[in-house]
């Protein structure tokens, strides 16, 4: 995780990329370091916490003049967040300066090899040796150390790098972590990703695998691993840069939310022409995609719980089978995967390791890999066969809200479009589940705006020790990701289950008030979950339901009901997590709780 901003050019570097460090705090916030070219050589400070108190230390980057320059933001793997772990690392000497985004796999055998040459380590972090592992190659020629660090390195990696005799060049290399490279009138840029840099460039170069950047004040070049200058075009963003802001909420997190009605129409509108479902990024003719024999959907956290959503509608609208992994399981468990299946791997950043990992050893095995992906450009876009790109924009908050609903549509999208080329839909259905699709928008928005009704319940359990999540089917799956939503930014403890599997020992855990979130909004199932509804009140639970405008016996079994709009069965998940998402943020905002970065987490896990 973490995150690099580096900034040479006309203007003061330290505010330039404290700004940028403030967009990225997303990836790491538990410590910070920024190093600048001074007069003298590099100067530095490092923090631990927030990007604030290191905002704090240099008076908002007053305190370090110089025109280029490195900085970090932290989420800690090798080492706790301490100064000394904190970036940018050193040589001895303190010529050589380093930032760093990734794990370097191999560091404790170069770290044995640089302490038998004498070299002293001063953290516990794996990036110091490639300081000291550039100290030792470098004779006065920066990119030929870099070339040869590199060959030695395993792992991944984001770079900045200084040379305290070269304060006219800022140096970057890439492979297997995020890296863009940005150009103004004024100077060059790195960052981690676009909205760093946002405000100063919209022309960006996506810094592929193994290649190192080398950037002065009013030029770049690229280079491969093989030491041969290659050409590179930037891309044009047209994010609007107001997108990385809270524009009035109160955070992220509220913001995404209410931007689900948008990022909802965004996503399935471009795909909806003419009564009909149109997916070109599949680039498969109707007859391959009715040859589609199996579904593999791989990803994790949200994206996995999408995917479970995903595999229930695809299998109820087309009758082809689907198969659901964590990409973490996926990627190690040997999987079998028979010919004429399809991989989709779902993920918000496109950077997530575990994903895209599971991405290449299905590609590895011959399969065309379909990514659903919101971040244009990540590392799962550029890998994947086809992209079906969510279009949520920039998502902040490190728990998802908005870039979920997207990958949800997008699933139907795809679920309605193979029924229909199978032929597992009739046309009115097909028709029907359309207008469903279409009015989703409008639906989201009238549940958004109960949300002072479901603030007023969620701070009766700001106390709570633990609360359920029960459903069957399409419900388990919106069950899981409610509780994921609520447990990751309240830290309060709670599960999801299969309302059939609770009485198979989870009961034992219902106590006098204890909180069982009920989501039943499939009518055939409706029967069922009423009785497990009685089955938890009997045991002392108190019953939040969550179902059907018209299902007003649910409403009698439970203590508490919160309705959602008319919609068809299959799409019902689009709905039910909109008053879960505000419940979660509800009961985080009266815990007190930082909720747009919650503890121990970061947005982008490029780590495994
Ligand atoms: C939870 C959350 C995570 C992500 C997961 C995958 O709110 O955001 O569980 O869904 O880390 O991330 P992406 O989608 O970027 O691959």
């Amino acid at each position: 995780m973490c995150g690099i901003v580096g900034y040479i050019g006309g203007k003061q570097a330290a505010p330039v990329i404290l700004d940028g460090l403030s967009k990225l705090e997303y990836r790491g916030y538990d410590s910070a370091g920024i190093a600048v070219f001074g007069g003298e050589g590099i100067n530095y400070k490092k923090s631990t916490g927030r990007l604030k108190v290191l905002e704090n230390l240099t008076r908002g980057g007053a305190d370090m003049p110089g025109c280029c320059g490195i900085g970090h933001t932290r989420w800690a793997t090798h080492g706790v967040p301490s100064n000394e772990n904190a970036h940018p690392h050193f040589n001895q000497k303190e010529t050589i300066s380093v930032v760093h985004n990734g794990i370097i796999e191999n560091y404790l055998q170069l770290k044995k090899f640089l302490e038998k040459k004498g070299y002293v380590f001063v953290s516990e972090t794996d990036t110091e040796v490639l300081a000291h592992l550039l100290d030792y190659y470098y004779k006065g020629n920066p990119m030929e150390a870099i070339f040869r660090m590199l060959r030695r390195v395993e792992g991944s990696y984001a770079l900045g790098i200084l040379f305290a005799e070269h304060p006219d060049t800022l140096f970057a290399a890439r492979k297997d972590s995020p890296l863009i490279v940005g150009q103004n009138e004024e100077g060059c840029f790195i960052a981690s990703d676009v909205p760093a840099i946002l405000k100063y460039t919209r022309r960006v170069t996506y810094v592929d695998n193994q290649e190192i950047v080398k950037l002065h004040a009013s030029h770049m070049h690229f280079y491969n691993i093989d030491e041969e200058e290659i050409r590179k075009e930037p891309v044009l963003i047209d994010w609007d840069e107001n997108a990385a802001e809270k524009a009035g909420y109160e955070h992220f997190m509220l913001k995404e939310m209410y931007e689900q009605p948008k990022t909802v129409t965004a996503t399935i509108s471009p795909r909806i022409q003419k009564g009909d479902i149109r997916i070109e990024e599949l680039d498969m003719s109707d007859e391959e995609l009715a040859a589609v024999k199996k579904i593999h959907i791989v990803a994790c956290g949200s994206a996995y719980h999408a995917g479970v959503t995903g595999k229930y509608v695809i299998e109820r609208l087309s009758r082809i089978p689907v198969e659901v992994d964590l990409a973490s399981e996926f990627r190690y468990r040997d999987p079998i995967l028979e010919e004429g299946a399809m991989v989709i791997v779902i993920s918000q950043s496109g950077e997530t390791a575990d994903t895209l990992a599971a991405l290449r050893e299905a590609k590895k095995r011959g399969f065309r890999i379909l990514g659903i992906v919101n971040v244009v450009g990540s590392s799962i876009a550029r890998e994947a066969d086809n992209v079906l790109y969510t279009w949520a924009g920039p998502e902040i908050a490190v728990a998802t809200t908005k870039a979920y609903t997207a990958q949800l549509v997008a699933l139907y999208l795809l679920a309605m479009k193979l029924a229909k080329v199978k032929g597992t839909l009739g046309k009115e259905e097909f028709e029907h589940l359309l207008g469903c699709l279409e009015r989703l928008p409008y639906q989201i928005e009238r549940l958004l705006n109960t949300k002072e009704q479901i603030q007023k319940f969620a701070n009766r359990y700001l106390a709570a020790k633990d609360i359920f999540f029960i459903g069957r089917g399409i419900d388990y799956a919106i069950s899981l990701e409610g509780s994921l939503k609520l447990k990751e930014i309240s830290y309060i403890h709670s599960e999801a289950y299969a309302a059939g599997e609770l009485k198979h020992g989870t009961i034992s855990l219902i106590e006098e008030g204890t909180l069982v979130t009920a989501v039943s909004t499939q009518p055939e199932l409706y029967q069922k979950m009423i009785s497990n509804i009685v089955e938890v009140r009997a045991r002392g639970a108190f019953v939040m339901a969550v179902t059907g405008e018209d299902n007003r016996e649910i409403g009698k079994a439970a203590d508490y009901v919160i309705y959602i709009p008319e919609t068809a069965p299959v799409f019902a998940n689009s709905l039910a997590i909109i008053p879960l998402q505000l419940f979660g943020y509800y009961v985080a905002v009266g815990r007190g709780c930082d909720v747009d970065k919650p503890r121990n987490l970061a947005k982008s896990v490029t780590v495994e």
